[in-house]
């Protein structure tokens, strides 16, 4: 069977970190507060000049770069991301192009924070479909430009950043100890989405609209609904937490992260954690954890990995791989 197979990694960061303590110049918080409550200890926001695009293009060069390869080398592009350049046309339409790609085909893909889970997992299907050979798998997001920035319960979650991976069709054996991507659990309930939105729309306001969360209720069904996907793969591969090398979460709060790694008994050691360094960067942020544990050496040829992620809609999922 056809298996897809990481061949390479990038990411990409604005210029601009911003440390808790300058959030307490913009809102009533303090460095306190946010670390505790979230992990998080600084954000990249993006500058002048820098967008989804700009960042989601960096990050595509550094991973043709690691890979070794060119566009002419890419079939087909998916970006994931909820902050795109324009309503239409898509991001990756526009990343395509500035990569200077003009063959093949590009589209993006939109589920929030479970964005790059949702894309890499339709990338695995358009290869295993035989519809492409590689994939370019982008996720890059500007949070910070759908902020309430007086709200001080969400504007001090978020920040902006990009990362991306290169997939590519395998003829492998069909186990679990074929390189590639192994499994993926998706699920959706659009009954919670008002617990997570933006409170704008082309259809609906005519506005880009700001972000708005109800945090309390989305901490209390995001360990459950983490933990029952990444269940269904463990189930669905005959595979179990022991074996798993890399636990790669969404970067949303590190108190999330942490009670669902122990829920399933992955030991702390396991989970990569960036949500320190770059706070929730929505769709991009599996991706910048993967390639910042990746180029510091921690994942490894061969190593099992399992990505998830929650967030708006609510959309939930995990994908299981061997890097
Ligand atoms: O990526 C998509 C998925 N999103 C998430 O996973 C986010 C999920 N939710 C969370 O991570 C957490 O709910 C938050 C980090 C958003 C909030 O943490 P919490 O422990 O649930 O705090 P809380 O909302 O219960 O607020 C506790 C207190 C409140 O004060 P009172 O009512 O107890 O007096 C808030 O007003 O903290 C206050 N507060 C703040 N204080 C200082 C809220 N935001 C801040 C702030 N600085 N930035």
């Amino acid at each position: 069977m056809i298996r897809s197979v990481v061949r390479g990694f990038g990411a990409a960061l604005p210029k601009r970190v911003v440390t808790n303590r300058e959030m307490e110049d913009i809102v009533d918080t303090s460095d306190d507060w946010i670390v505790q409550r979230t992990g998080i200890r600084q954000r990249y926001i993006a500058g002048e000049g820098e967008t989804t695009s700009s960042l989601g293009d960096a990050a595509a060069r550094a991973a043709l770069d690691n890979a070794g390869l060119t566009v002419a080398d890419i079939d087909l592009i998916i970006c994931a991301t909820s902050t795109p350049d324009n309503t239409f046309p898509a991001t990756a339409v526009k990343i395509q192009n500035m990569l200077g790609m003009s063959h093949g085909f590009a589209f993006d893909v939109q589920a929030v924070c479970t964005g790059f889970v949702y894309a890499v997992t339709t990338a695995d299907a358009y290869i295993r479909g035989g519809l492409a050979k590689r994939v370019l798998v982008i996720g890059a997001e500007t949070f910070s430009r759908i902020l309430d920035w007086n709200d001080r319960t969400t504007c001090v979650l978020f920040g902006d950043g990009a990362g991306a991976l290169i997939l590519e069709g395998v003829e492998s054996k069909g186990t679990t100890d074929d390189r590639g991507i192994l499994a993926a659990s998706l699920r959706s309930d659009g009954a919670h989405r008002d617990k997570l939105y933006v409170d704008g729309g082309p259809s609906s306001t005519g506005t880009v609209g700001k972000l708005r969360m109800e945090g309390r209720e989305v901490f209390k069904h995001a360990v459950g609904m983490i933990t029952d996907v990444i269940q269904a793969v463990f189930d669905s591969t005959g595979t179990t937490p022991d074996q798993l090398d890399w636990l790669v979460p969404h970067q949303a709060n590190r108190r999330i992260i942490d009670a669902s790694a122990k829920k399933l008994d992955i030991p702390p050691e396991k989970v990569v954690i960036t949500v320190d360094l770059h706070g929730n960067t929505s769709a991009a942020s599996i991706p910048l954890a993967i390639a910042t544990a990746a180029s510091d050496g921690r994942i490894k040829e061969g190593d099992l990995v399992m990505l998830e992620a929650m967030g708006g809609g609510f959309t939930w999922g995990a994908v299981l791989l061997r890097w």
